[in-house]
């Protein structure tokens, strides 16, 4: 079979990585893909528009396509395949709003029931601020549309809270994602993410992630995409993994069937964990960066079984398995990232860290520079993935092989999994 995967980051490796072990897959086509895919799968320039990418899947027989990121998602490329017979893995536009439109996730969860943080939309900044003099702080402000991760403040003064909304409505500073923007009740609790495979009646639960999203070690410092994972959660206990699949999970598959919309791919719940009962922050309606990396090392079935089971609506009649170890990803980054970054520093010693038993090191922003020397061109660069017994075996693992990688202003998190560690 042949496979195409559209992306090009940490994600996507991850992705190409596990096909690549498919007994069914003979060739990897990737877009635009990074230094380290380049390896094992044929990295292609194509797209970004829908038509070519159907062009390209026709004339080289593609048996079906994974699309990485939310972008191609909301603008409707799984439509546009299915309407041309081709297989793909991912909602269709309608129902990947549930990532590209807050307003229409937060009403969403209000109609089904579906726990998450009290709120109100607005459309003018006036009233939104009006509001927010009323409720005081702390106040989540988000924009409405797709900000890259960056649209979301979580306000600890009324000032705060008041710039947020100036940013997002009147210096738009995310364009057309700020003609709404959503105040809402900040949750207090224990974050975790939570991703299944579902056809749009079975829903397969993934194993549990969870994320690092601030920059500095101990939770400081700005949001970024994610500075590193691992799975499995403890704080997804089974007995909260039934309580998520009960209370949200199924509920938000079920509603949107009731509204009309069948949702196939990967579903993704950022929850917050709050006495003891989980909260939507938000849906994702593809799999996370960086917690694809530790949950696909843990994946022992073959995803080609699992994709085209999703593609074909037969998810109910496979099995998945998944490894009882623990596995973590450690992200490094650019200098300056998540804000501004140089790209083209030099990066050595990734070919010894992948030496080290059970670990691999995922390209992110990767490129090939002179003399196809392995070069820096992303804010987040590589995230080294290892696997163990337990979480401090996988996390040694990690760190170990961390030290022989090094480029010009390299940042990474020292405490990965280490809240995990500490109240185990
Ligand atoms: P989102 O993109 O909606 O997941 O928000 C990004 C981050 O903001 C989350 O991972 C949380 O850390 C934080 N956040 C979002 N909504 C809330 C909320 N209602 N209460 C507290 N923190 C929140
Ligand atoms: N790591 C969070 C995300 O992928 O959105």
């Amino acid at each position: 079979m042949k496979v195409l995967v559209i992306g090009g980051g940490g994600r996507e490796h991850a992705i190409v990585w596990k096909l690549a072990q498919s007994r069914h897959v003979d060739k990897i086509y990737c877009t635009p893909g990074n230094a380290g895919i380049a390896e094992i799968a044929e990295c292609i320039e194509v797209g970004p528009d829908v038509e070519a990418l159907i062009d390209f899947v026709k004339y080289n027989w593609i048996d079906i396509t994974i699309v990485g990121p939310e972008e191609p998602l909301s603008r409707g490329i799984v439509d546009a395949f299915e309407k041309e017979g081709r297989k793909i893995l991912g909602p269709t536009k309608a129902a990947a709003q549930l990532e590209w439109s807050k307003a229409f996730s937060k009403d969403f969860m209000r109609r089904h029931r579906i726990p998450t943080a009290d709120y109100k939309v607005f459309t003018s900044y006036i009233h939104a601020q009006e509001y927010v003099r009323m409720m005081g702080a702390p106040r989540v402000i988000k924009a409405d549309g797709l900000a890259a991760g960056k649209g979301v403040v979580v306000a600890s003064t009324v000032d705060e809270a008041m710039q947020a909304i100036d940013l997002i409505m009147k210096d738009r500073a995310f364009g057309a994602a700020g003609d709404r923007v959503i105040v809402e009740d900040c949750l207090v609790g224990e974050e975790a993410s939570f991703m299944v495979f579902t056809d749009g009646k079975t829903i397969a639960p993934m194993a549990s992630a969870q994320d690092h999203k601030r920059i500095f070690d101990n939770d400081r410092g700005p949001n970024t995409g994610g500075m590193g994972a691992y799975s499995p959660a403890p704080v997804i206990t089974p007995e909260m993994q039934e309580i998520i699949m009960a209370t949200v999970m199924r509920p938000t598959i079920d509603g949107l069937q009731a509204d009309g919309i069948k949702y196939k791919g990967i579903l993704y719940a950022g929850l917050m964990i709050a006495d003891n009962k989980p909260y939507v922050l938000e849906y994702n309606c593809r799999l996370g960066d960086p917690e694809t990396q530790p949950v696909l090392f843990r994946l022992e079935t073959d995803l080609v079984d699992i994709a085209l089971a999703v593609a074909d609506e037969r998810l109910g009649d496979i099995d998945i398995a998944w490894k009882p170890e623990h596995a973590i990803c450690v992200v490094i980054a650019s200098k300056g990232y998540p804000g501004a970054y140089e790209k083209g520093a030099v990066i050595s010693g990734i070919r010894d860290a992948n030496k080290h038993e059970k670990v691999v090191v995922f390209h992110a922003g990767t490129a090939f520079g002179e003399d196809d020397a392995c070069v820096t061109s992303g804010g987040r660069v590589l995230g080294v993935t290892a696997s163990g017994a337990d979480i401090v075996a996988a996390r040694d693992a990690a760190y170990r092989a961390i030290q022989d990688i090094s480029f010009d202003g390299m940042q990474f998190r020292k405490d990965i999994a280490m809240k995990a560690i500490r109240t185990a």
